[in-house]
């Protein structure tokens, strides 16, 4: 199964993706994750791009699809991948079009997770995340069991330093521009399948599960 999850910030992209990455064993690959990683380890590529997601801007495409092509080269990527938050413009899409095209493979879907602008800060504001597993909490929506820790391991919560309202406002409108247009892009190529975020986590889930099954038989 090779998948794209497409949506603005907020949307459930990361939850969904954790799901589905296991339900069908593939590897779940978020470039935002990638890229705080590296932040955190201080490498050459965290140095770069720590000012660009604190600003709520997008990293070069020619970066991006590098680290993507790589990463897409690795031997668990041979049965299929869910790339979360890659591609976010129409250049980045072109480039992940060609890396495919070069393999002989092709997407199965792009699930383009769809929620109101309303309420997209509200999800990002209150997203806490598990410093030791990264588990994604929300102060409202799926709060932890345990107060101020996670529920799995522990660890203690931590808020992105991207998930304040300025930044959130500055990604959506960068989403709106930048990423928006890779609606009609997948739709005009066949793949896109367009999911209801607003309703329940698990409900969102078990709509994508409905989904990919049926793509299966
Ligand atoms: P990235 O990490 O990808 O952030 P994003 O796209 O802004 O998306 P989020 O992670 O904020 O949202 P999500 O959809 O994953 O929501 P989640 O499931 O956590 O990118 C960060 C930055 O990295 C970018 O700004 C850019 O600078 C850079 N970058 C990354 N990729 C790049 C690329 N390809 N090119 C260039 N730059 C790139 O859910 C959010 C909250 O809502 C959680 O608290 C969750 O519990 C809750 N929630 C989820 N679903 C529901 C639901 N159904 N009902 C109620 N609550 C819910
Ligand atoms: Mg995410
Ligand atoms: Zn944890």
């Amino acid at each position: 199964m090779r998948l794209i999850l497409l949506g603005p910030p907020g949307a459930g992209k990361g939850t969904q993706a954790v799901s589905v990455a296991k339900e069908f064993s593939i590897p779940h690959i978020s470039t935002g994750d990638i890229f705080r990683l590296n932040i955190k380890q201080g490498t050459q590529l965290g140095l770069k791009a720590k000012s660009i997601l604190d600003s709520g801007l997008l990293v070069p495409d020619d970066l991006v699809v590098e680290i993507v092509e790589d990463r897409l080269k690795q031997e668990d990527c041979k049965n299929g991948f869910l790339l979360d938050g890659f591609p976010r413009t129409i250049v980045q899409a072109k480039s992940l079009d060609t890396i495919l095209n070069n393999s002989n493979i092709s997407l199965n879907f792009a699930i383009n997770i769809q929620v109101d602008k309303s309420i997209l800060v509200e999800r990002a504001v209150g997203r806490r995340i598990c410093k030791e597993c990264g588990a994604t909490y929300h102060v409202l929506f799926k709060p932890s069991k345990n107060p101020d820790s996670c529920e799995l391991c522990g660890g203690e919560l931590y808020q992105r330093p991207d998930d304040n309202e300025k930044t959130v406002s500055k990604r959506i409108e960068v989403y709106l521009r930048e990423t928006a247009p890779l609606i009609e892009y997948y739709k005009s190529s066949g793949v896109l399948a367009t999911i209801d975020g607003q309703k329940p986590i698990d409900m969102v889930l078990e709509e994508i599960f409905k989904l990919l099954r049926k793509d299966k038989v």
